[in-house]
C-alpha cells in the first residue's frame, strides 16, 4: 500500500468508522413465475406472477452504505432478464440494462452483479428487460443502503406500492402493450396495492417509512393516516432537513422517505377520483412514551458539487394521444426521436454541469429517470433544489435540471412510465 493510499484510507475511515469494507456473501436473485395471492381471497385465488425467489416483491436487499453487494441473477424465466438497481450510482457495466450495458440474459443463464453503493438510502430493483410487462408481472423489489449510523427509530419499513389490472379470476389481462394504454396515461391498474411487512406497532413509537413506487404507470398521491412526521428523504436522497408533507406524491420509481411518531392506526390511501383508496395499513397495539427529540436530518451522500453549467439542453416530451405529431416512428418520441437511436442524446465530459431542460409538450405526465445519476431539479427561481433521479413534468410544464455527469458510461434517459418508455420515450447518454 503506498502512502496515498494509506492517507485516504485512514481519513475515510475516521469520518465513517461504521463503513464496512466488507464484501456480502453472494446472493442469488432467482427470477422465476409462480402463484401469489394478490388479491384478497374474497375476490379471487392466486394470480400467476414473475417474481425473485418465490415472491412480489422480491426479498429485500440490504447492505452497510460502502459494502460490497454481490448478487448473482439466475434467470429461470422462459424470456430474457437483466436487473437494474434504480437509482443507484454504480459502476455503469452493473447498471444492468440489456443492449447498452450487459447481455440480455438468456432463460436458464445467469448474470453476476457486483458494486458498491455510495449513497446510502432508499432504492429500488427491476427488470430492465420489457419492463412494460416484467415489471408489471412483479419482477421488482426494495433495497435499502443502511447508513452508517442509522436514525434512532423503533421500525424501519418499507412499503411497495403497485398497481395491477387483473380479471376477476385475479389473472392478468394478456393486454401488455396495448397501443391505447401506451398513448394515455399508460397500463392503469384495477387494483393498488401497498406491500407492507407484517408488523404491529405500537402508539408513540417512531418509525422510518420508505415509500416505494414500484407500479408501471400509476402515479400515487398518499394520504397517510396514523403518523405525524415529515418527509427526511427524496430518491434516496436525504433532505438538508426536515420537511413537512401533506400528501406525499410519488410518480413511478420515485421513492420518500418519512420519520414520523404513531398516533393511531396506519393506514396509506391513494387519493383518487372516486375517494381515498386504501391501499395498505399497519395495525396499532400498546403504548409506548413518544420520543421528545425532534424528527432527524439524515446525513447527506457525498454526491458532486455543481460547477459552472458549460451547456444548456433541452429535452422535449412529444407524442402521445390528443397532441400534435413529432418526427419520431413510434407513439412518443424526445426531441422528434423515438427509441434507443445508434448515437446518444448527448455526451458529456466526465464533471460537466449541464442544465437539461425537461420540457413536456404532451397531454399527458411524465416521471422522467436518468441512470447513474442523480439531479438537482431546479427551483422556478433558477436556485438548486431536491436532489432526484426521476422528475415528474406534469402537461405543458418544464422542470429544470442541473446535473454533475461524473460518471462515465452509457446511461438511459427514459420516462418511467414504462408504457411510455416501450412506446418510444427513451434515449441514452455517455460520459466520457
Ligand atoms: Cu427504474 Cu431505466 O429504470
Ligand atoms: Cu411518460
Amino acid at each position: 500500500m503506498d502512502r496515498r493510499a494509506f492517507l485516504m484510507t485512514s481519513a475515510a475511515m475516521l469520518a465513517a468508522p461504521r463503513i464496512a469494507m466488507a464484501s456480502t456473501p453472494e446472493m442469488t436473485l432467482t427470477a422465476d413465475r409462480l402463484m401469489q395471492q394478490i388479491l384478497p381471497t374474497k375476490y379471487a385465488g392466486p394470480t400467476e406472477v414473475m417474481g425473485f425467489n418465490g415472491s412480489v416483491p422480491g426479498p429485500e436487499l440490504r447492505v452497510q452504505q460502502g459494502e460490497r453487494l454481490n448478487v448473482r441473477l439466475q434467470n429461470n424465466l422462459d424470456e430474457g432478464a437483466a436487473v437494474h438497481w434504480h437509482g443507484v450510482r454504480l459502476n455503469n457495466e452493473m447498471d444492468g440494462v440489456p443492449m447498452l450495458t450487459q447481455p440480455l440474459v438468456p432463460p436458464g443463464d445467469s448474470f453476476e452483479y457486483s458494486f458498491v453503493p455510495r449513497d446510502a438510502g432508499t432504492y429500488w430493483y427491476h427488470s430492465h428487460y420489457l419492463s412494460h410487462e416484467q415489471v408489471a408481472r412483479g419482477l421488482m423489489g426494495p433495497l435499502i443502503i443502511d447508513e452508517a449510523t442509522p436514525p434512532d427509530v423503533d421500525h424501519d419499513i418499507c412499503a411497495v406500492l403497485a398497481d395491477w389490472r387483473l380479471t376477476r379470476e385475479g389473472q392478468f389481462t394478456d393486454d401488455f402493450g396495448n397501443r391505447h394504454d401506451i398513448a394515455h396515461a399508460g397500463r392503469m391498474g384495477n387494483y393498488a396495492k401497498a406491500f407492507l411487512p407484517d408488523v404491529t406497532l405500537k402508539q408513540g413509537a417512531r418509525i422510518r417509512l420508505r415509500l416505494i413506487n414500484a407500479s408501471v404507470d400509476r402515479i400515487f398521491p398518499l394520504i397517510i393516516k396514523g403518523l405525524s412526521g415529515k418527509i427526511v428523504a427524496l430518491d434516496g436522497m436525504p433532505l438538508p432537513a426536515p420537511r413537512d408533507y401533506d400528501v406525499p406524491f410519488l410518480s413511478p420509481a420515485q421513492r420518500v422517505d418519512i420519520i414520523a411518531d404513531v398516533t393511531g392506526p396506519v393506514e396509506l390511501d391513494m387519493q383518487h377520483r372516486q375517494g381515498a383508496y386504501p391501499v395498505g395499513a399497519l395495525p396499532v397495539a400498546g403504548e409506548m412514551q413518544p420520543r421528545s427529540a425532534p424528527i432527524p436530518t439524515l446525513p447527506a451522500n457525498a454526491l458532486p458539487v455543481a460547477g459552472g453549467v458549460t451547456r444548456n439542453l433541452d429535452l422535449i416530451m412529444m407524442g402521445g394521444a390528443m397532441s400534435g405529431g413529432h418526427g419520431g416512428d413510434d407513439i412518443w418520441a424526445f426531441n422528434d426521436m423515438s427509441g434507443m437511436q445508434s448515437e446518444p442524446y448527448a455526451r458529456f465530459k466526465r464533471n460537466e454541469t449541464v442544465k437539461i431542460a425537461l420540457r413536456n409538450d404532451t397531454r399527458w405526465p411524465h416521471g422522467i429517470h436518468l441512470h447513474g445519476h442523480h439531479f438537482h431539479e431546479l427551483n422556478s427561481d433558477g436556485s438548486l433544489g431536491d436532489f432526484r433521479d426521476t422528475s415528474l413534468v406534469n402537461p405543458g410544464q418544464t422542470q429544470e435540471i442541473l446535473c454533475v455527469f461524473d460518471n462515465p458510461g452509457k446511461w438511459m434517459l427514459h420516462c418511467h412510465m414504462l408504457s411510455h418508455q416501450a412506446g418510444g420515450m427513451k434515449t441514452w447518454i455517455e460520459v466520457a
